[in-house]
């Protein structure tokens, strides 16, 4: 008996001798260009694309590349849902889902990508766009209130994945969905950087600790990027 109990002291050690982090999913990595030194389940968080690339968001070859307005049509959008589309930066995506639904909140932590929101509504576009300042761990949204969070190129960003995602399913009404888009990891022909893309079974992984459950994948509508369906249950 006796060793058993030495094992079991020998565990409660090490378990409180580990960082926080570590408890929780993140442990610490090799500090990169690419990556900010935490891995999450397994998996190099990337930098946050700083808001000096917002034109990149908005260059012109984005369309083709990306298959960019093949996205929202396989998103089953109502005029009547609240959608927040979070890491929105310059509201690529938010503008593009405005006339399309009832309300858009535009979530980022940069207050930088919140001017040019801002920048865009003052000239008469998004009327039902809100912009909203969020922080790293959490979107700041109202609980039980949005039908579809999108996330395009964002999530792989997120330095807190964990907190963020028990956040995100918070806000989500009962059945409201997220749909998670990212480049497609499993493809070594997409052009991204390795850190700026997730594998299915990752994003499953991950997701499946906010307790959503997975939908679909789609790995075919879009040329570089999966879209993955997550729902909270009614
Ligand atoms: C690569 S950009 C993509 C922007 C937009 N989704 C698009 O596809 O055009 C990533 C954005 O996510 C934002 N971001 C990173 N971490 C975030 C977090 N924890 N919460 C909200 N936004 C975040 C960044 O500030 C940046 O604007």
């Amino acid at each position: 008996m006796r060793w058993v109990l030495k094992v079991g002291l020998a565990a409660l050690a090490l378990i409180c001798a580990m960082p926080v982090h570590a408890q929780n999913g993140y442990t610490n990595t090799a500090l990169s260009l690419e990556g900010i030194g935490k891995a999450y389940m397994g998996r190099d968080i990337a930098f946050v694309m700083g808001f000096e690339g917002a034109e990149w968001l908005e260059r012109k070859e984005r369309a083709q590349e990306e298959g960019t307005v093949k996205l929202l049509p396989i998103l089953g959008l109502k005029s009547t849902d609240t959608v927040a589309d979070i890491g929105a930066g310059t509201g690529y995506f938010s503008f593009r889902m405005s006339p399309l639904v009832a309300k858009v909140y535009a979530e980022d932590v940069q207050e930088e990508m919140l001017t040019l929101l801002n920048a865009r509504k003052a000239k008469g576009e998004g009327a039902n766009v809100t912009p909203v300042l969020g922080s790293i761990m959490d979107p700041r949204l109202p609980a039980n209130s949005i039908d579809l969070i999108l996330l395009v190129d964002v999530y792989h960003e997120f330095s807190y994945p964990r907190e963020m995602g028990l956040a995100m399913a918070r806000a989500l009404k009962l059945g409201g969905r997220i749909a998670l888009v990212e480049y497609r990891g499993e493809d070594p022909s997409v052009p991204i950087k390795d850190l700026h893309k997730m594998t299915e079974a990752q994003a499953k992984k991950e997701m499946a600790v906010t307790g959503l459950q997975w939908v679909s994948t789609d790995s075919k509508t879009l040329p570089w990027q999966h879209v993955m369906i997550f729902a909270k249950a009614k």
